[in-house]
């Protein structure tokens, strides 16, 4: 069986990718329906990662004995001012999203679950690697300013270029 207080800490978790996917969908459609279509594309496979992440965990929960509980998704906003403005706030989320693993590791810590400790490791330095790549893109973003050319090329790229991230299922060697 699995520590109770554990186990109410995965499923927080699984609450949280699944707001987050969400989230994520609620910008790519925004985004989408501002003729910004890279945007769009890239906030699609993100939300297809978010839900990738919660199903991981679901199955992580059940296949250790606990109860994985499919939460109510919160309601994503619906219109964000600017590109700016929806990077901005995926960068908070993710930060936020961050320290809700960070929590988890010390719950794991704390009741020396360390299995579960082992299997939150994949998240750790997979907010590492969505953080790096929120900023990276802020950054771009405010390099352009309002410039509407730039704005353009911006799009282009993030339809086209590296900072494009893996198609969900395929993204990570250890998929369940
Ligand atoms: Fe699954 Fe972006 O946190």
């Amino acid at each position: 069986m699995m520590n109770k207080r554990v186990e109410e800490a995965l499923n927080e978790q699984i609450q949280k990718e699944a707001s987050s996917s969400q989230f994520y969908l609620a910008m790519a459609s925004w985004a989408e329906n501002n003729g910004l279509n890279g945007t769009a594309m890239f906030m699609y496979t993100h939300s297809d990662e978010e839900r990738f992440h919660m199903l991981k965990l679901v199955k992580f929960v059940n296949e250790r004995g606990g109860r994985a509980l499919i939460p109510a998704i919160e309601l994503p906003p619906r219109d964000f001012k600017n590109l700016e403005n929806v990077f901005e706030l995926l960068l908070e989320h993710e930060i936020g999203v961050t320290e809700s693993i960070n929590n988890l590791v010390d719950i794991c810590l704390q009741e020396k679950d360390y299995t579960t400790h082992n299997f939150v490791q994949w998240y750790v330095s997979e907010q590492l690697e969505e953080e790096a790549l929120a900023r990276t893109i802020l950054d771009k973003l405010r390099l352009i300013g309002g410039d509407k050319g730039g704005m353009y090329m911006f799009d282009r790229d993030l339809e086209n270029s590296a900072i494009q991230p893996a198609p969900a299922n395929t993204a990570k060697p250890n998929a369940f």
